[in-house]
C-alpha cells in the first residue's frame, strides 16, 4: 500500500526542512523537492506545501520554480512567500509592504473551515516578511487578516489551495501545527504511517552501506549532536572502526574539556582522544575582529587539527571518513541549501569541509534531524538523559561570544534620536551601543545596532519595545536592557580582541550563570543560555556582559527568556562582583529579528 506523502518545494531558509518536520511530527513521510521539480516527482503526493524563503516574488533572485504545479488538481498550501508566489501565478498581485513585520501578530480567522478548524477566532501568529498580496486572484477569499496585512489567509475551497503568510511551522505560532494538521488530515486526505524508531533503523542502514571498510574520524565536542552521532555510528558500525577526537579549542566553557571526557569515557564507545589546542586557536584569532571571520580561522583549525591527527594515524586517505554531528539548522544558516541566504558560517560548513563533502568523504547521519528530533533519537539509543539535555554550545565556543572592536566610534546621534522616541512609548530611556550584532530578518543576514534600555524591567514592554524598534529602524536588530548598575553616566567602547584574559573573565560570568540556573531549577526551562561580553567599559568600571537565556525548540525561532527577577538580581550581583565588568545587560530580543548567538 502507497503511504501518504506530502511533499514541501523549497523555496528558501529554514522553512522547508521545518516543515517537513513538522509534517513527521505528524507521522506522516515529508519529501523536500527543488521547486523545479517535474510533475512526475510531484504525481504520488497527496498534497505539496510552497514554502517561505527570502527572496522576493518579482526580484531577480527569485528562485525558478516548475508552473505547471498548478495544472495538478492537487490541494497546495503556499506560506509566506509560497503564499505570494501562488497569489502572482494565479493572477493576484504582490507589493511591497509598507511596515515589515517581523514578530507576533494575532490573526482575526474569518472562516473556520477546513485549515482552520478548531481555532479560536484570534490566534497568535508569527510573521516574517516584507512584501505581500495586495490583490487576491479570482476564486480566492480572505479567511484571515493581521492589523497590517488584510490578505494574511486566503483560499479558494473549490481547489484546495491555501495561502498564508504568515508561518504556522514555527512553533512561536501556538497552534500552526493544528493548521499543518488540518491541512493534511482534512484537506489532503493522508494517513499517519511514520517514526523515530523507523528513522533509527534505515539510518544505521545506510551509514553501514556509506562507510563500508573504512573508518570514521569524528570530532566530539561532547555536546548533544557529536554524542548522538557518535552513538549512532557505534550502533551501525564495528567499534574499532571509530575513532573520536575532542579537542580544547580553549574557548570552552568553565571545566567543560574535563567533564566531557570523563562522560564519554563513561559511555565506553570507541577510541577518544583529547587534544589541548589553546595556544593554536588564540594564535590564529590574534587581532581578529570581523565574526564571519573568526568563524572561518576556526573552523578551519578544526580541521587542521584533524588532519595532523589523522597523520599521525597513519591513515591513508581512501581509507577514513570524517564524522560530524552536524544537524540540520547547522546546513541552513551557512546557506547549505539552494535558496537559502547566508546567516553564518557554522565550523562544520567551512570550505575544506565542503570540498570534502563533495568529494563524498563526510558522514553525517543527522543532517536532516532538528535538535529535539536529535535528543529523540539519543533516547532511542539508550544514551543517559544528564548528556541529552545539555544546552547546545556552539564549535567556535567563547570565541563568538566575545565581541571584539578596533575602538572607532561611528557618529549615530539622528539613529539614537529615532530610538529614543520609540523607546520612550514604552517607559524606556534608550542608547544606541557602539557594537553590532548578527540577526535574522526576512530570512536573511543583518548585521546590525543594538539599543541599550534603562528603565523598570517589564519583560513584556521591554519585548514589545525591542520588537517596534527592530521593524521600524534598519540600523537596529536587537535591543538590550540594564540590569545593573543602577546608573549608568558614561559609555565608551573599547578597542578589544580576543585575549586570554577576557575569556576566561567571559568563562567565570558564564560559569556562574550555568550554576545559578541550575540551582534554580531553570535549566530546563532554559533552552540555552549564551553570555556575551561586549567592549564597552560601562562607568569607567569595566566591559559589559550581556545575559540572552531563551526559550525555543528548535533554534530556528527562539524568545528571549522571562528570568523572575530574584534569579536576574542573583546572577547579575555575582557577575559585578566578579571585577572588571561595568555592567550586565539582559538582550531582550526574540528570533528573529536578532540571532540566538551575538555572531
Ligand atoms: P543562532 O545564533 O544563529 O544559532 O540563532 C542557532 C543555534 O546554532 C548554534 N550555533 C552553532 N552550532 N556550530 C555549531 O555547532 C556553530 O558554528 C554554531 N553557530 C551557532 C547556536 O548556539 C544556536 O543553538
Amino acid at each position: 500500500m502507497a503511504t501518504s506523502k506530502i511533499i514541501v518545494l523549497d523555496f528558501g531558509a529554514q522553512y522547508a526542512h521545518l516543515i517537513a518536520r513538522r509534517i513527521r511530527q505528524l507521522h506522516v513521510f515529508s519529501e523536500i523537492l527543488e521547486p523545479t521539480a517535474s510533475l512526475k516527482q510531484l504525481q504520488d503526493a497527496n498534497g505539496i506545501i510552497l514554502s517561505g524563503g527570502p527572496a522576493s516574488v518579482y526580484g531577480r533572485n527569485a528562485p525558478k520554480f516548475n508552473p505547471k504545479i498548478f495544472s495538478l488538481k492537487k490541494p497546495i498550501l503556499g506560506l509566506c512567500y509560497g503564499h505570494q508566489l501562488m497569489a502572482q501565478q494565479l493572477k493576484g498581485k504582490v507589493e511591497k509592504g509598507k511596515v515589515r513585520e517581523y514578530g507576533l501578530a494575532e490573526l482575526q480567522i474569518k472562516n473556520q473551515d477546513k485549515i482552520f478548524q478548531g481555532l479560536s477566532q484570534r490566534e497568535t501568529v508569527w510573521m516574517s516578511h516584507g512584501d505581500k498580496v495586495s490583490h487576491l486572484p479570482e476564486g480566492f477569499v480572505i479567511i484571515g487578516s493581521t492589523t497590517d496585512c488584510e490578505n494574511a489567509a486566503v483560499a479558494d475551497f473549490s481547489r484546495n489551495y491555501f495561502g498564508l503568510q504568515f508561518h504556522p511551522e514555527v512553533t512561536h505560532t501556538p497552534n500552526g501545527l493544528i493548521i499543518l494538521k488540518n491541512f493534511v488530515f482534512n484537506v489532503c486526505k493522508c494517513k499517519a504511517d511514520w517514526t523515530i524508531g523507523g528513522f533509527l533503523k534505515k539510518k544505521a542502514k545506510e551509514i553501514k552501506k556509506q562507510v563500508g571498510s573504512r573508518k570514521v574520524f569524528l570530532l566530539a565536542s561532547g555536546g548533544v549532536d557529536s554524542t548522538v552521532a557518535l552513538a549512532l555510528l557505534n550502533k551501525a558500525l564495528p567499534r574499532k572502526s571509530i575513532y573520536a577526537m575532542h579537542v580544547d579549542t580553549g574557548f570552552m566553557r568553565k571545566n567543560e574539556t574535563k567533564e566531557v571526557e570523563a562522560a564519554l569515557r563513561k559511555l565506553d564507545f570507541s577510541e577518544l582522544h583529547v587534544v589541548h589546542a589553546e595556544k593554536k586557536f588564540f594564535e590564529k584569532l590574534r587581532g581578529v575582529i570581523d565574526p564571519e571571520r573568526k568563524r572561518e580561522i576556526i573552523g578551519k583549525a578544526f580541521v587542521e587539527i584533524q588532519n595532523r591527527e589523522l597523520k599521525k594515524l597513519n591513515l591513508k586517505q581512501e581509507e577514513w571518513l570524517l564524522g560530524q554531528g552536524t544537524i540540520y539548522p547547522d546546513t541552513i544558516e551557512t546557506a547549505g541549501t539552494k535558496h537559502a541566504a547566508k546567516i553564518k558560517t557554522h565550523h562544520n560548513r567551512v570550505e575544506n569541509i565542503k570540498q570534502l563533502i563533495e568529494e563524498g568523504k563526510v558522514v553525517e547521519p543527522i543532517a536532516e534531524l532538528y535538535k529535539d528530533e536529535v535528543r529523540e533519537l539519543g533516547k532511542e539509543l539508550g544514551l543517559p538523559s544528564k548528556l541529552i539535555g545539555r544546552h547546545p554550545f556552539p564549535g567556535p565556543g567563547l570565541a563568538i561570544r566575545c565581541l571584539c572592536s578596533n575602538g572607532i566610534e561611528e557618529e549615530q546621534q539622528a539613529l539614537e534620536q529615532k530610538a529614543r522616541e520609540i523607546s520612550k512609548k514604552f517607559g524606556f530611556k534608550a542608547t544606541v551601543l557602539p557594537v553590532k550584532s548578527v540577526g535574522v530578518q526576512g530570512d536573511s543576514r543583518s548585521y546590525a545596532g543594538t539599543v541599550l534600555l534603562q528603565g523598570n524591567i517589564d519583560w513584556k514592554k521591554a519585548g514589545q519595545c525591542s520588537t517596534v524598534l527592530a521593524n521600524s529602524l534598519r540600523e537596529i536588530n536587537r535591543a538590550v536592557i540594564a540590569v545593573s548598575p543602577e546608573k549608568i553616566d558614561s559609555i565608551k567602547l573599547l578597542r578589544a580582541t580576543l585575549t586570554k584574559e577576557r575569556i576566561a573573565l567571559l568563562r567565570e560570568a558564564d560559569g556562574i550563570a550555568t550554576s545559578i540556573v541550575e540551582k534554580h531549577g531553570l535549566a530546563n526551562v532554559i533552552w540555552q543560555f549564551p553570555v556575551v561580553m561586549l567592549p564597552l567599559q560601562v562607568n569607567a568600571q569595566g566591559e559589559a556582559i550581556v545575559l540572552r537565556p531563551i526559550e525555543s525548540r528548535e533554534a530556528m525561532t527562539a524568545s528571549f527568556f522571562e528570568m523572575p527577577s530574584a534569579v536576574l538580581g542573583e546572577i547579575a550581583g555575582k557577575i559585578m562582583q566578579l571585577g572588571g565588568i561595568g555592567a550586565v545587560f539582559f538582550d531582550v530580543t526574540h528570533k528573529p529579528p536578532a540571532t540566538i548567538e551575538w555572531e
